[in-house]
């Protein structure tokens, strides 16, 4: 382990790091351009000079190693004109396209040109060099060549993450750019991460430019629920509206990428088809009731079906709070009826790769393990039991299993067809389904990304989901639906809150001891083995 001095300060690092890297980890910022942390390093930009003692030059930051004994200063003078000087270099031919460039808010060629530069360009507008702008890498990524300072991050990407060397360099001097390699499109699951490594507004994506300034967007922590991997990611949203997902840095889990269908799942979070108002089928027409009027008849449905004739079909897409919940209340109050979770190939598709996607597409199928909710009844049980018109009450979290769109759903012919032997058919869900269609009481649900609680990826790391925005219309967040049941039922078995049901998880869960709700932070935690 070197030690290293760094503005008069003395740290130990691991013997390989980088000097910017010694430098970021500690607090200390260093301009740079080409050098991204999940990429190797390139040293094209210049921006990350730093004075080491005993080097006759400025070296380069990202591609010196941090050495035993080493001296290194990051704001002197020489260091300070250094950068001007680059950021100057870079701005020759740089467009005056700020006003309508999608970037601005999270440009770091305007963050330092105003921490390092600030200083009137000499070239004339009309002397600058003109490049093509809006190049359609694909229908997802859009490429301005005059905006690009040549850093290369995308193209070490595509090289280094997905392995498909899309990109490349083309053309030399002041017409460089990034092109296509011949015969190429960029069409690799990961494209879009492109667009997030890129310092300044040279590639844009298609789905999200000229949707929103970005200055004006909150953002929330939170998970992707496009496959069981459980990608960090972060929710951009402005006024009840998401606009991205970004991917969220977790070395455990997605380093500092995403896949693109999971990237663009977001547009679906809002669309049509959402569920907005709580409705019962009374004289075969389904009509919007209040929630108080809603709950009751549920309420009633549970306790007239009793023990043996109540099923819960509890779902690898809803948040290990709200099955934990369920499974709490049933166990207090019907601790005979029939409780099944989602089969464990309900969702799967295709292999995955070995970078992220996996090939179960849902985000919480590892719950049904740990709250031990696969030893019970199974999917086929129940659906025999309702085939026999043994089941009053059925209550279905989020899967569509009447669906026979899913090939994995072997039992939807079957399932549909005895729905008809069931007198209450309660979906709790937040999306329009053929199960909703067929049911008789339609809950609204929260979307996951208006939803606060956790998923647990593949890989058994427990990670927290937070609401962003309010669920639309009557929607109500899932938790808060099933605790408002209990109330009714006359148990506190369940709380409204997703920080106090995880306390109570970890108390009563062998497989959570030791977990809290704090201790996930923004990174998660394994679950005990
Ligand atoms: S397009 Fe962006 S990431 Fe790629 S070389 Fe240009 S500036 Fe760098
Ligand atoms: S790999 Fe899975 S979890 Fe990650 S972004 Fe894609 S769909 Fe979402
Ligand atoms: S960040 Fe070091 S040379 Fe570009």
């Amino acid at each position: 382990m070197p030690k290293l001095t760094i503005d008069g300060k003395e740290y130990e690092v691991p013997a390989g790091t980088s000097v910017i890297k010694a430098c970021h980890e500690n607090g200390i910022d260093i301009p740079h351009y080409c050098y991204h942390p999940g990429l190797s390093p390139e040293g094209n930009c210049r921006l990350c000079l730093v004075e080491i003692e005993k080097m006759p030059k400025l070296a380069p930051s990202c591609t010196t190693v941090a050495g035993e004994g080493m001296i290194v200063r990051t704001n002197t003078d020489k260091v300070k004109k250094a950068r001007a000087d680059v950021m100057e270099f870079l701005l020759v031919d740089h467009p005056i396209d700020c006003p309508i460039c999608d970037q601005v808010g999270e440009c770091k060629l305007q963050d330092y040109y105003m921490e390092h530069d600030r200083r009137p360009s000499h070239v004339p507008l009309e002397q600058k060099i003109l490049k093509p702008k809006r190049v359609q890498f694909s229908d997802k990524v859009i490429y301005d060549a005059e905006r690009c300072i040549l850093c290369t991050r995308c193209v070490r990407f595509c090289r280094e993450v997905p392995g498909t060397n899309e990109l490349g360099m083309f053309n030399r001097g002041a017409v460089s750019l990034i092109g296509l390699n011949e015969g190429r499109q960029l069409a690799n699951d990961y494209s879009m991460n492109v667009v997030d490594v890129c310092p300044v507004g040279a590639l844009t994506s298609a789905s999200f430019r000229f949707q929103k300034r970005v200055y004006f967007l909150k953002t929330t922590p939170s998970v992707c629920n496009g496959c069981s991997r459980g990608c960090n990611i972060n929710l951009d949203w402005d006024n009840e509206k998401l606009f991205r997902y970004r991917p969220r840095p977790n070395l455990e889990v997605n380093d500092y990428w995403m896949c693109d269908a999971g990237r663009l799942s977001c547009a679906s979070q809002q669309a049509e088809g959402r569920l907005l108002r709580p409705k019962a089928r009374m004289a075969g027409e389904l009509k919007q009731q209040p929630w108080g009027r809603i709950l009751d008849r549920v309420a009633e449905a549970l306790r007239s079906a009793g023990d043996g004739k109540l099923a819960v079909l509890l779902s690898a897409r809803a948040t290990t709070e709200e099955n934990y919940a369920w499974r709490s209340l049933i166990q207090s109050r019907f601790p005979k009826a029939f409780v099944a979770f989602t089969p464990a190939d309900f969702y799967a598709e295709g292999k995955g790769d070995d970078i992220l996607i996996t090939a179960d597409k849902s985000p919480n199928q590892a719950a049904g393990d740990a709250l031990g909710l696969r030893s019970g009844s199974s999917l086929e049980q129940i659906v025999q039991a309702m085939e026999s018109g043994q089941i009053a009450t059925l209550v279905v979290l989020d899967d569509d299993y009447a669906s026979s769109r899913n090939p994995n759903n072997r039992l939807a012919d079957r399932f549909r067809a005895a729905l008809a032997k069931v007198a209450e058919v309660v979906a709790v869900t937040p999306h329009e389904s053929e199960t909703t269609r067929l049911a008789s009481v339609i809950v609204p649900k929260a979307a996951f990304t208006e939803t606060t609680g956790t998923f647990i990826n593949v890989d058994r790391r427990v990670q927290r989901i937070a609401r962003s925005v309010p669920p639309p219309g009557e929607a109500l967040e899932g938790l808060d639906i099933v605790s408002r049941l209990a109330h009714l039922l006359g148990t506190e078995t369940a709380s409204g809150n997703a920080a106090a049901t995880f306390a109570r998880m970890t108390a009563s869960d062998a497989a959570f001891r030791g977990l809290t709700w704090e201790g996930l932070g923004e990174q998660g935690a394994l679950l005990a083995s």
